[in-house]
């Protein structure tokens, strides 16, 4: 037989339970098949499903009048708005309708582009309620990556914000997908047909006649049910973009049972939600995080989850303490820079609240170190909640390894245990696996898992040459890490050419890609430095054609044509410039001996007489940025 399932028992049979519990039109015929080898990985195939039914319909009996979602907006003056379980299943059946009058249809790519606001999760559940592929953009990105993710997602209606709040600013969505559409018409022609604005800024935007359209004035005249669309377990949920080691973002694509058996059982085994709690996850659904853990993992689970449109620091930077004593909550998830910038401004700001409704604390998307782990449990837990640092990727769809609250020890600093079901390993070099159980070594997962990403959108052949290359047969994460005695796992953090800033990844040829566009420009070469709030920093090297620049002006010009190509995420903390870049004899930038250098670490830059030009290494060092 074709494509003959590898899978080992233990983890056929776990699977297998796993995908009992949920609410199939039909069930699969083989649980798995493809291997990584092949790269052709399949679950569930043959079964038919729709995972709203799974997030929405099949509550309805028993929690129609729960919260499914909590509302809570920037400004803490304005109100706060809840959806029960029953007003959600409306609210996504008359935006699916809204989209069926559109023009949309199975298949079809819809791009949003939004503020955090419930209509940006009913928006994703309507597309997932008709088969429809949804990709968010971050609204942190600029029109230029906006562009260029349309542009590759082929996405034919994008739904934006006029426009959106953020501290105490408003972010102009609507005319940045204006630029975005208009502006960039040289580089490739887009598919997009129609442009829904979501009214929330009352801000003064252009509306196109033909193309542009008021979501309040359309959703009006939407039937309040919509039949879920029977999809296969395989057909795509999703495509969500991220930064690799080259210059163009990859659009991972997910589909659709393997996604919702996966993520929804992380979400009950990581966090052990009960019935009456309410969480909150305070990531941005435009990141992988967001669409697992704010959007399909809760609601598969009939949880109450909370959508906030602010940031951390506004109106005070007490707002996540009065946030959790506002609404109860009982699960914060968040990211360690977020817990090292709050840390920054006090103890005494937790303490002020009462936080007694908390239960568990959650931290993903970098390395915790272990001093704000000690400060999040000690000030935010106040030593009773167990935290659940929680090891995953875009790419793996949900959570891989983490703590079980209140199940496993804690261990600060220690994604800790693979969940059941998830066999990660460490390999050497030469990616021979290392048995030994404490260990350091490069983190590969072994065998298939429910949501891993099956693609890179359009490009299988890179997502093979990505993922599953560098070592044979194995799915390499990119990260390295460490096992100790009890066989738990501490994340070291990437390997490649990836920079962790706040938790959100960077591609560092991505961001020289930016830099180079710059004319006075010759090259540049980017690496990571440690920042005692964000983790990681960004710190380019650059050489510039005409010496005689004014250096500050150069600087202003490279940060701001990062942040015109990119978005602000990717803007250089720190900018020298050079006379040239250490290379090999062959040309290429050692960007090795750069991390050293800024990361003060001279005794280990190895050996330089081998490279084109020793000299500039010293030059570098003189003149270093402290
Ligand atoms: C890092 C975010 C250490 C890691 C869910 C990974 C972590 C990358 C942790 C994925 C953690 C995420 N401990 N490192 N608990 N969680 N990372 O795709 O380097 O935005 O490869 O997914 O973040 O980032 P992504």
């Amino acid at each position: 037989m074709k494509n003959k399932s590898l899978l080992p028992d233990d983890l056929h049979n776990y699977w297998t339970e796993v995908a009992n519990t949920y609410q199939w039109k039909k069930k699969w015929d083989q649980l798995q098949t493809g291997d990584f080898e092949q790269v052709n990985i399949e679950w569930f195939q043959g079964a038919k499903l729709n995972i709203t039914e799974n997030c929405l319909d099949r509550h309805l009996e028993k929690r129609r009048n729960k919260k499914a979602v909590i509302f809570e907006p920037n400004n803490p003056q304005e109100a706060t708005s809840f959806l029960t379980y029953g007003e959600l299943h409306v609210s996504v059946c008359r935006f699916a309708n809204l989209l069926i009058k559109q023009g949309l249809k199975k298949g079809d790519v819809v791009c949003f582009y939004m503020g955090m606001t419930p209509e940006l999760l009913i928006g994703l559940l309507a597309c997932a309620r008709l088969g429809i592929v949804h990709t968010v953009v971050f609204g942190g990105f600029s029109s230029q990556s906006l562009h260029g993710r349309l542009l590759d997602s082929k996405a034919k209606m994008v739904v934006t914000h006029d426009g959106s709040f953020r501290g105490d600013k408003i972010v102009g969505l609507k005319s940045m997908v204006d630029e975005a559409l208009e502006n960039f018409q040289q580089i490739g022609e887009l598919a997009v047909e129609k442009v829904l604005v979501v009214k929330r800024t009352q801000s003064e935007i252009q509306m196109k006649p033909g193309r542009d359209y008021f979501y309040e004035t359309l959703i009006k005249d939407c039937d309040i049910y919509c039949p879920a669309t029977s999809v296969e377990a395989e057909d795509p949920l999703f495509i969500l973009y991220t930064s690799g080691s080259t210059g163009k973002p990859k659009g991972l694509l997910h589909t659709t049972a393997g996604y919702m058996v996966h993520v929804g059982n992380s979400f009950k085994e990581v966090f052990q939600i009960k019935e009456n709690d309410i969480f909150w996850c305070t990531a941005d659904i435009g990141w992988i995080t967001g669409h697992s853990y704010i959007t399909y993992g809760p609601l598969l689970n009939g949880t109450t989850t909370v959508i906030f449109e602010g940031i951390p620091t506004y109106p005070s930077p007490a707002r996540f303490w009065e946030v959790i004593e506002k609404h109860h909550i009982t699960h914060l998830y968040t990211a360690p820079t977020a817990i090292r910038s709050l840390e920054k401004f006090g103890n005494d700001i937790p303490e002020k609240f009462n936080m007694s409704s908390l239960k568990v604390l959650g931290s993903v998307g970098e390395p915790i170190n272990e001093e704000a782990w000690h400060w999040y449990h000690k000030y935010v837990g106040k030593q009773r909640c167990p935290i659940v640092d929680t090891w995953w990727q875009t790419e793996t769809g949900g959570i891989m390894i983490s703590a079980k609250a209140g199940i496993t020890k804690l261990k600060p600093a220690h994604a800790s245990l693979p969940l059941e079901g998830v066999l990660p390993i460490l390999v050497d070099e030469k990616g021979n696996e290392i048995h030994e159980t404490v260990a350091e070594g490069n983190l590969c997962i072994k065998w298939p898992w429910p949501s891993m990403a099956r693609s890179i959108f359009g490009d299988h052949e890179r997502f093979k040459q990505t993922y599953f290359q560098t070592y044979k047969g194995l799915y390499f994460t990119g990260d390295g890490a460490r096992r100790d005695h009890d066989s738990f796992f501490r994340i070291t953090g990437r390997v490649d050419d990836v920079i962790n800033v706040s938790g959100h990844r960077i591609g560092t040829a991505e961001v020289e890609d930016a830099i180079n566009e710059h004319p006075n420009i010759t090259e540049s070469a980017v690496v990571g430095f440690s920042h005692d709030i964000k983790g990681q920093g960004i710190y380019a090297f650059v050489t510039p054609m005409k010496s005689s620049a004014d250096h500050e002006i150069l600087k202003k010009e490279i940060r701001d044509i990062v942040q015109k190509i990119i978005g602000p995420i990717a803007k250089p903390d720190q900018i020298q410039i050079v006379k040239a870049l250490p290379k090999t004899r062959s040309g290429k930038i050692m960007r090795r001996i750069l991390r050293k250098i800024v990361e003060n670490d001279l005794a280990n830059i190895g050996d330089t007489s081998t490279l084109l030009n020793p000299e500039c290494v010293e030059q570098i060092i003189k003149t270093k940025n402290n």
